[in-house]
């Protein structure tokens, strides 16, 4: 086959054969991707507009399709598009679900758009999740007819569970599946405990479009954004078409099209392993990517890989690039060998031209930014530890209050306390006394899923204050060394939260400003689009963006970790910071500080350990991995970025 010059998609120089059954565009993020699609569904809007015909769409909920909805609302508002002659279907709804509940579909669709352009109400069709399961059968045969007596749908918007469901067609469902009640996946419904607050009060069933009904579309969009969709959406792409994962029968639609960020790009053939299907643009980076996998495929250490071990496995221009294995393993050996440290503020009156942070100043100035109150401890707390030991002037600014993350509980007791204390010691004021009876009223009748008070948000805010306090201190800091910066985007009472405003970056850049760091330390959740960690970050690079003048900017480093779920492949990480088994113990004493998070934390995701436990399994498995790879045997290893601007 003659090869085909790809796009500047990760390292391609010429593609020879690909696995994708699928075509897939990767964006740099998902809001230029959004935008990509917004336009083209505008574009056939309008075409449709010309024609005086009526165009009819396909949507979906959850967090992948909110980007194009919001471009979409800017398109009407800037641009004059109208919707007024857009039909809609949506693809399902939970079952069962009041319209006016804080999750229905039909609250989301009119919140991120029907309320904010023209179309028509009547024009608006979402599954109705109050009808009774009798009625279901003949309820969904009638939003099949209606769907093909406007002339079926035009453009589809899709997004991809991680069970690999389109709609709610779980694995098992059948490729010429119709509109119909189904029971939804165990992981669907942990994905969506975040909406819920509690895994009992997820719906057990949904009302889906079926896979027959998305497949008759004449186009359909597939988004995917962030990392953990980057598993499901390879199997989607370059996996046999089978009911186990549905996604998959979009490969036999002739125009499905799979549009897809950074992040959830990184499972690819072409990303992962691109000396697999072609000729690569090799650079420092994609060298140690390509020994390192070898290294781990073959489960040999770097120094022992062989030229036939290169030869036999897609790998030899590299060999031929530098003569021999030897030069090349020696490099990426060295290259890895550097990146570990046990000085992350630098390590003074040494040559420092290998080593990942600078000798001067030997005494820096440090801020650990942490999205949420504990992210600090659980992802860098034995780095942290290390820096205050090291004798530098550490600052950790917890961003966000995290106080959606306290049980109810918890608050409970807290106020309890605070009566009781009260009472004894005639302390409370009759305003303290009149704040803790209505917060107190709240809790006891607060619905499931319901936003709390500001009263409630108050106390649970300062309940996670007192923790961050007490592991910060562990860490060796002085009250004074202790921000919390409430961020407004986070203050909302539950899980949507508001964008990203000037008023947070400034919130940001006045405490840089203050203190003028050397390095800062920030979570570099990159992959995760939506969620607070990446919000968190946007705030950081908004008021590096702001501050770029000031001189003092010129040193000041930004180093990123990793949160709680997955950390930086190896040959991505620049800082590696070895943990003694001692160490490892303070650490964790330091995550116990957060006692609301312990056990079972409101927002548990889909991973059963305790945030000690995750922290230290993927502390350990960094340690391990560099072993594997040839380097010395530690404890445990944190693991940092560094971003440049
Ligand atoms: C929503 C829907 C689902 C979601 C999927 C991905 O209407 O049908 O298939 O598209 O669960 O959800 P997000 O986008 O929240 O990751």
């Amino acid at each position: 086959m003659s090869p085909t010059i790809t796009t500047n998609e990760g390292h391609l120089k010429y593609q020879f054969r690909s696995l994708e059954k699928l075509p897939v565009k990767i964006w740099e993020d998902s809001v230029a991707a959004s935008a990509h699609v917004a336009k083209s569904i505008a574009l056939a809007i309008r075409q449709k507009q010309q024609e005086g015909e009526h165009i009819v769409l396909g949507l979906a909920t959850g967090s992948s399709p909110i980007g194009v909805y919001k471009e979409l609302v800017r398109m009407h508002r800037e641009e004059a598009l109208s919707f007024a002659n857009v039909i809609t279907f949506n693809l399902d709804e939970y079952f069962p679900m009041p319209p006016n509940a804080q999750q229905s579909y039909v609250r989301f669709m009119h919140e991120y758009l029907f309320d904010h352009v023209d179309i028509p109400p009547k024009n608006i069709n979402i599954p109705d999740g109050t009808i009774s399961m009798e009625e279901a059968e003949a309820y969904c045969e009638a939003y099949e007819k209606k769907i093909k007596l406007v002339g079926g749908i035009d453009i589809q918007l899709l997004g991809i569970g991680r069970t690999g469901h389109i709609g709610f067609n779980e694995p098992g469902s059948w490729q010429d599946s119709q509109t119909r009640l189904v029971r939804l996946d165990n992981m669907t419904r942990t994905d969506a405990i975040k909406d819920f607050l509690k895994a009992d009060a997820v719906p057990y069933r949904a009302i889906t479009m079926g896979i027959g009904s998305i497949m008759q579309a004449r186009t359909i969009y597939l988004l995917a954004w962030g990392h953990h969709k980057a598993a499901i959406l390879r199997k989607a792409v370059e996996g046999a078409v089978s009911s186990s994962v549905p996604a998959t029968f979009l490969q036999k639609h002739p125009n499905a099209k799979v549009v897809v960020d950074k992040a959830a790009s990184v499972e690819l053939s072409r990303i992962k392993t691109p000396w697999n299907v072609g000729m690569c643009e090799w650079d420092d980076e994609l060298i140690s990517k390509a020994v390192i996998w070898l290294s781990q495929k073959l489960q040999k250490p770097i120094l022992k890989l062989t030229d036939n071990d290169y030869n036999d496995n897609n790998l030899s221009e590299l060999i031929i690039e530098y003569t021999t294995s030897y030069d090349l393993n020696i490099k990426v050996h060295n290259r890895l060998q550097h990146t570990i440290t046990g000085w992350p503020g630098g390590k003074p009156n040494v040559d420092d031209s290998r080593r990942p942070e600078r000798a001067q100043p030997a005494k820096k100035k440090v801020i650990i930014f942490s999205p949420h109150p504990d992210d600090d401890v659980i992802s860098m707390g034995g780095t942290f530890l290390r820096l205050v030991e090291q004798g530098h002037e550490v600052h950790v600014a917890y961003q966000t209050s995290g106080n959606i993350a306290v049980h109810d509980y918890d608050a409970g007791r807290f106020i309890e306390f605070m009566r009781e204390f009260g009472a004894s010691s005639d302390i409370l004021k009759d305003d303290a006394e009149q704040f803790i009876s209505k917060a107190e009223q709240s809790l006891r009748k607060k619905t499931l899923g319901q936003p709390d008070i500001p009263a409630v948000r108050k106390i649970k805010g300062i309940i996670r204050r007192g923790e961050a306090r007490a592991g910060a201190r562990l860490c060796g800091l002085s009250d004074d060394k202790i921000h919390f910066l409430d961020l407004p985007f986070y203050e909302t009472g539950s899980t949507r939260k508001k964008p990203l405003s000037k008023k947070d970056i400034n919130i940001i850049a006045a405490l840089m400003e203050d203190i003028q760091p050397h390095q800062v330390f920030a979570a570099g959740d990159l992959a995760d689009p939506h969620g607070t960690h990446r919000v968190c970050l946007n705030a950081i690079f908004g008021a590096f963006n702001q501050l770029k003048e000031k001189d003092w900017m010129k040193n000041c480093w930004l180093w990123l970790y990793r949160g709680a779920w997955h950390e930086w492949p190896i040959h991505e990480i620049e800082m590696a910071v070895p943990l003694s088994p001692a160490e490892l113990y303070k650490k964790r004493r330091a995550i116990f500080m957060h006692q609301s998070q312990k056990d079972t934390p409101p927002f548990p995701g889909d991973d059963e350990r305790e945030f000690w436990q995750r922290a230290e399994d993927r502390n350990r498995g960094t340690a391990a991995s560099y072993r594997a790879l040839g380097l010395a045997e530690y404890e445990a290893i944190e693991a940092f970025r560094r971003w440049k601007f």
